[in-house]
């Protein structure tokens, strides 16, 4: 039986981990988007909360209603915004995966969610170019997901503490996807690989540890992190504090630690402070690895 009105939320996420590439994402316990969706005659978007003056509302331009217009539903949708814009925690992804899940709930369509994350990703690539789908996956999965062409595959591994800063730095995955070479060698693609595979194991056995070992990569991070300011001593700073590893979450700005849960607090200071000490004010998010898309009303 359908529904005429459904309110989501969808959390933010953080793809790559390092070596995975398009492949590897999370969802995170915060922050995260609210959406509501009410079937309508014609599609109409409002945009409220954080960021929101610069995301378009014209149902062609912006993912959510792209992701409408792909299923032929017309619907209101009111986002309110809790992620930060072109962060790289999966902010034009969370608007996407929401309405694809409520479309799905509300028309009761009863397509599978390895479909639901297609069609997301067909909405996201109006916003970065291409349809990668390392953030709409955890957004609707939960948890940490490898995304290999058609394959989905989901783990959810237990009590990783993870800090998330976002320095007040914006940086377009566009560009951030610009900037990486065509091709790399043997030897970097050997070293991503063994990164990943390693990784997997990782959140497998819930190792925090081997989760961060496993996040150094070759040529990704080195390139991109000369868009974020100060990315050496915040990454520095973080892994004194006591993390076990740190990357690049997503295409950037955003810093994401992997570390244990009593620890989180003091990397958040220290890479906070670090990038003062840049001169660049950021904002920590305190979580762990959490659940996908949830109804929370309707
Ligand atoms: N995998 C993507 C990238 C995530 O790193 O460009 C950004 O949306």
């Amino acid at each position: 039986m359908g529904k005429d009105y459904l309110k989501v939320r969808i959390p933010a996420t953080s793809a790559n981990l390092g070596a995975g590439f398009d492949v590897f994402g999370i969802a995170l316990g915060n922050p995260a988007d609210i959406i509501e969706v009410e079937k309508s005659d014609k599609t109409i978007i409002t945009v409220t909360g954080r960021d929101s003056r610069y995301v378009p509302t014209d149902p062609q331009r912006n993912t959510a209603g792209i992701v409408a217009s792909l299923l032929n539903k017309s619907v209101k949708i009111k986002i309110q915004r809790g992620i930060p814009l072109s962060s790289g925690l999966g902010s034009s992804a969370a608007p996407a995966a929401g309405v694809a899940f409520a479309l799905n709930e509300m028309f009761s369509l009863g397509l599978p969610r390895e479909e639901l994350v297609r069609i997301a990703a067909q909405g996201e690539k109006a916003a970065s170019g291409t349809a990668h789908a390392d953030n709409v996956a955890p957004a609707i999965y939960g948890g940490f997901v490898i995304v290999h062409k058609d394959t989905i595959i989901p783990l959810y591994p237990q009590n990783i503490g993870i800090v998330a800063v976002h320095p007040e730095i914006i940086v377009s995955t566009r560009t951030a996807r610009a900037i990486l070479p065509k091709e790399l060698s043997l030897e970097d693609i050997s070293f991503n690989t063994g990164s990943a595979a390693s990784m997997v194991v990782g959140m497998m056995k819930s190792d925090i540890r081997l989760i961060g070992r496993s996040m150094e990569n070759r040529v990704i991070e080195e390139v991109r992190s000369k868009l974020i300011k100060g990315y050496g001593q915040v990454k520095k700073s973080a892994i004194e504090a006591g993390a076990a590893g740190v990357t690049i979450s997503g295409s950037g700005s955003t810093m994401i630690a992997v570390c244990g849960m009593n620890e989180r607090e003091n990397i958040a200071k220290a890479m906070t402070q670090a990038f003062l000490e840049n001169h660049i004010r950021s904002e920590a998010f305190i979580t762990t690895i959490g659940n996908g898309v949830k109804i929370i009303e309707g």
